[in-house]
């Protein structure tokens, strides 16, 4: 059996390539049940968000499980495997259960640290769970990345400040309004007239980032509006007007600034609506969905900037030197949560050599506990007789305690294979059993 993980990233592969990738909650189940339906693929579970889409796996065998997975992110996406090869990362069984562990810790994020990505695997775990595409191996896996994951941001300092894709999109605003006013810092935004489009998770970070940035009130507009006005109840000392998604066109005439972030799967701005409207002379446009809200033929008109996920980059990259420094006391955090998994896995090699040992003591027993009754004759009440056979199996229990845990316990592999060899000898544990 073996790990793996393919996918891919904001590290491999541009907005382009993994909006055509991501995998929706409603689609999962589907997705899961055809990854599994493979003969090579033993357990399953997708980590799909806005920066990547990962396919962890327990794999019968390592070739032909990685082009089952190649063909069906083929299939789901519509892109022909040597389109995507170019894009895609496989990491095999320690690499791939480290690469994991830094996934939900936040270090493979492209904002360092950033909260939501935990959240994320932990949504992969259910998702797995509910949709019975895990089993104990990846169970046990990323269930310990969910533990890792906190621990980073319990135990370092990794965890401090509020970093999330929604703040690095504030700051872009900052820095884009600053850049064209000629300075190169971040500015305040209290002059501009502000839009959040969506009112899920993503913009109430928005909407929490723009009222700690100076801003001095926001047009949410959301398709369902009951949804922005709860968002906006939790945010008081924010001015919020709640609008229908039908206000858009209204918005992107009067407004400066529109972050978007829903989950629509198709754009929701594009050159031809924006052309239609008699609107300010200057927009800016910042896109943090994935799937992409805005087209991108929008930053092809005049007046008129476009931003998406990928440009955040651009200010991710001013403010990563002192999260880098907190991200190695994190690495060595993982180092040892990985050492924990694998020890964990090297025990289980023991466990087809501890049934057999016990299947052969058992069947030891049985013999000789009929022999022994056979002998005691038919007096013997059904109290005394259970009496016997509990002793018959506490004797068996107790010798096979100390070696089986020895056995299981955290050891060098070469030692644990010893002893494995050992016990096969001496007790002529077969792998097949004999035959009659
Ligand atoms: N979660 C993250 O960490 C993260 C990070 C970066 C980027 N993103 C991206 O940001 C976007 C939003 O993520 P989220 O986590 O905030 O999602 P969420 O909490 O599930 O909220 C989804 C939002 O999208 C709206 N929506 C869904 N389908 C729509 C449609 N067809 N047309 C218009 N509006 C629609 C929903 O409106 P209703 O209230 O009417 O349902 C809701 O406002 C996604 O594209 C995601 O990939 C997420």
């Amino acid at each position: 059996m073996h790990i793996a993980v393919v996918g891919l990233s904001h590290r491999t592969a541009p907005v382009e390539i993994r909006e055509r990738l991501s995998i929706p909650e409603q689609s999962m189940e589907a997705s899961l049940q055809l990854l599994k339906a493979d003969d090579q693929v033993l357990e399953a579970s997708i980590l799909s968000t806005c920066n990547r889409l990962e396919i962890y796996t327990l794999l019968r065998n390592p070739e032909q499980g990685i082009a089952s997975i190649g063909s069906f992110l083929s299939q789901h996406s519509g892109l022909a495997v040597d389109q995507l090869v170019p894009h895609l990362f496989t990491f095999h069984h320690e690499e791939a259960i480290a690469h994991l562990l830094r996934v939900s810790a936040g270090l493979d994020s492209l904002v360092l640290g950033e909260g939501q990505i935990l959240a994320q695997v932990k949504k992969m775990v259910r998702l797995g769970q509910e949709h019975h595409s895990v089993g104990p191996i990846l169970n046990r896996l990323l269930n310990q990345a969910v533990s890792s994951g906190k621990r980073v941001r319990t135990e370092t300092n990794l965890g401090t400040g509020a970093v999330s894709i929604s703040s690095a999109a504030v700051e872009l605003a900052q820095l884009k309004l600053g850049q064209a006013r000629g300075i190169d810092e971040l500015v305040p935004l209290d002059q501009e007239q502000v839009a959040v489009v969506g009112a899920g998770r993503m913009a109430r970070l928005l909407l929490q980032h723009l009222q700690a940035k100076g801003c001095r009130g926001v047009v949410l507009l959301n398709r369902t509006v009951a949804r922005a006005e709860l968002l906006a109840a939790d945010l008081p000392a924010l001015p919020v007007q709640c609008r229908p998604l039908d206000d858009l066109d209204h918005c992107l005439s009067t407004c400066s600034l529109v972050f978007t972030s829903t989950a629509a799967e198709n754009p929701i701005i594009s050159a031809a609506r924006l052309g239609a409207l008699n609107r300010r002379s200057s927009l800016m446009l910042i896109d943090i969905g994935v799937p992409r809200n805005i087209a991108a033929d929008t930053s092809a008109l005049a007046g008129v900037q476009s931003f998406d996920v990928d440009d955040l980059q651009e200010v991710v990259n001013r403010n990563q030197e002192a999260r880098r420094e907190m991200a190695a006391e994190a690495e060595v955090l993982l180092e040892q949560e990985a050492k924990l998994f694998l020890e964990w896995w090297d025990g289980l090699e023991a466990v087809p050599v501890v049934n057999r040992l016990r299947r052969q003591l058992e069947d030891i027993r049985e013999q000789e506990l009929q022999k022994a009754l056979s002998r005691m004759g038919p007096d013997l009440s059904v109290r005394e007789r259970k009496v016997v056979e509990a002793l018959s199996k506490g004797i068996i229990n107790k010798i096979l305690h100390t070696p089986v845990t020895n056995l299981r316990a955290p050891q060098p592999r070469q030692q644990r294979h010893s002893a494995m060899r050992v016990l096969r000898e001496l007790f002529e544990l077969n792998d097949h059993p004999p035959e009659a």
